[in-house]
C-alpha cells in the first residue's frame, strides 16, 4: 500500500514537472518575442513617430517624395494637363526648388552645378545644369521629361517616375532659371510627350504601397510576416562574410526601412532588371542610399541573387 502512494506521488511529481517545464519554455519564447518586438520597434522609434503623427497631411502633400512613397495601388496617376503645367509661374518654381533640393542636389549640387556630394564619384559626373552641351537626352523639356520618367540608368541617373508629373514638371521649371537660354518650349513636343506618356488620360506608375503603411500592416496584422521581416533584417545585419549583405547593408540608409520596403512590393523578386528598378526609383523613399546607382552589373547580380533568397 504504501510503495503505491509512492508511486502515485512520484508520477505527480513527473507531471508537475513536464508542467513546469512547458510553461519554462513557453516563457522563454514569449520573452525573445518580447526582446525582439521592443529591438524593433526603438530602432524605427523615430520613424514611426514621424508617421504615426502626421498620416493624413503626409498622403496630400506634394513633397511626399522625400517622406516615403504614394499609394499607387490602381498603378495610374492622376492626369496632367501637359499644356498648362508647361507655364512656369513663380508658385512652381518655388516648389521644384524644395523638391530639387530634396530629391536631386546631393548629385547635381545646390546650385545645380553637377557637384553634389553623392555624384564625386559618379562617371560620367551628375548633368551641370548651367552648360547646355554633352547631354545624353537633352536640355529641351520634353527631354528633361523623358529622363526623369524613365532614368538613364546605365550612366547613373535613376528613374524618378514616383514623382507626380506635375510635381517632375515643377522641378524642370526650377531648372531652366539656371540659365536664360534654355530651349525654348515647342507646343507640338508637348504634343508628342503628352501622346507618348497618356500624360492627360494619367501616366502607368509602379504599383506600391507606402513603406509606412506597409510596416503598419506587418506590425499589426501578420505576425508571421512580421517575424520573417526582422529575421531577414537581422541575417543581413549578422552576415559579415558575404560581400552582397555588406553592400546591401551600404546601399541602405536605414536597413528596416529598405527590407520594408522590399517586402512591400514583390514584383523586384522576378527578375534583377526588376530588382535595380526598384532600388534606384525614388531610393531616399524606400531607404536606400541615392548612389546605389554605382553598382556595377555583377554586383547587382549577386546582391539580387543573395536577397531573393531571404525572401
Ligand atoms: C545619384 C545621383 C543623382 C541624383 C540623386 C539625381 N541625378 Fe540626375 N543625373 C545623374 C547623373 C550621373 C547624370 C548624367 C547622366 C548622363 O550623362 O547621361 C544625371 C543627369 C541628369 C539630367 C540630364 C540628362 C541628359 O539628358 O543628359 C537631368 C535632367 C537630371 N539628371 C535631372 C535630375 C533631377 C531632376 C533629379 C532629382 C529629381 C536628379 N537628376 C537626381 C545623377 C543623379
Amino acid at each position: 500500500m504504501i510503495g503505491e502512494k509512492d508511486d502515485i506521488n512520484l508520477e505527480v511529481v513527473e507531471k508537475k514537472k513536464v508542467i513546469l517545464g512547458f510553461y519554462g519554455l513557453f516563457y522563454i519564447v514569449l520573452l525573445t518575442l518580447i526582446v525582439a518586438l521592443g529591438w524593433f520597434y526603438l530602432n524605427n522609434l523615430e520613424a514611426f513617430t514621424r508617421e504615426k503623427v502626421t498620416p493624413l497631411a503626409k498622403l496630400k502633400d506634394t513633397l511626399k517624395a522625400e517622406e516615403d512613397v504614394a499609394m499607387m495601388k490602381g498603378s495610374i496617376s492622376p492626369p496632367v494637363d501637359i499644356f498648362r503645367e508647361s507655364i512656369t509661374s513663380p508658385d512652381k518654381i518655388a516648389k521644384g526648388k524644395t523638391l530639387f533640393e530634396s530629391n536631386c542636389s546631393s548629385c547635381h549640387g545646390l546650385e545645380g552645378k553637377g557637384d553634389g556630394i553623392a555624384g564625386k564619384t559618379l562617371n560620367p559626373p551628375p548633368r551641370n545644369f548651367h552648360e547646355l552641351t554633352g547631354w545624353t537626352n537633352g536640355p529641351a523639356f520634353p527631354k528633361m521629361f523623358k529622363t526623369l520618367q524613365e532614368g538613364i540608368i546605365a550612366r547613373g541617373m535613376a528613374s524618378y517616375s514616383t514623382i507626380l508629373p506635375e510635381d517632375r514638371i515643377a522641378i524642370i521649371h526650377y531648372i531652366r532659371t539656371f540659365r536664360n537660354d534654355f530651349p525654348a518650349i515647342d507646343q507640338n513636343e508637348l504634343k508628342e510627350l503628352d501622346k507618348t506618356y497618356s500624360l492627360s488620360v494619367g501616366v502607368k506608375m509602379p504599383s506600391q504601397i507606402p513603406v509606412s503603411l506597409a510596416e503598419d500592416k506587418i506590425l499589426n496584422e501578420d505576425s508571421v510576416f512580421s517575424a520573417k521581416v526582422i529575421s531577414i533584417i537581422s541575417k543581413i545585419n549578422a552576415d559579415k562574410t558575404n560581400k552582397s549583405a555588406e553592400q546591401f547593408r551600404n546601399i541602405s540608409t536605414n536597413l528596416n526601412r529598405s527590407v520594408f520596403s522590399l517586402a512591400s512590393y514583390t514584383k523586384w523578386n522576378e527578375n534583377e532588371t526588376q530588382f535595380v528598378k526598384f532600388v534606384t526609383t525614388d531610393p531616399k523613399s524606400k531607404g536606400f542610399n541615392t548612389s546605389a546607382i554605382v553598382l556595377s552589373s555583377e554586383e547587382w547580380a549577386s546582391m539580387f541573387q543573395f536577397i531573393k533568397s531571404l525572401f
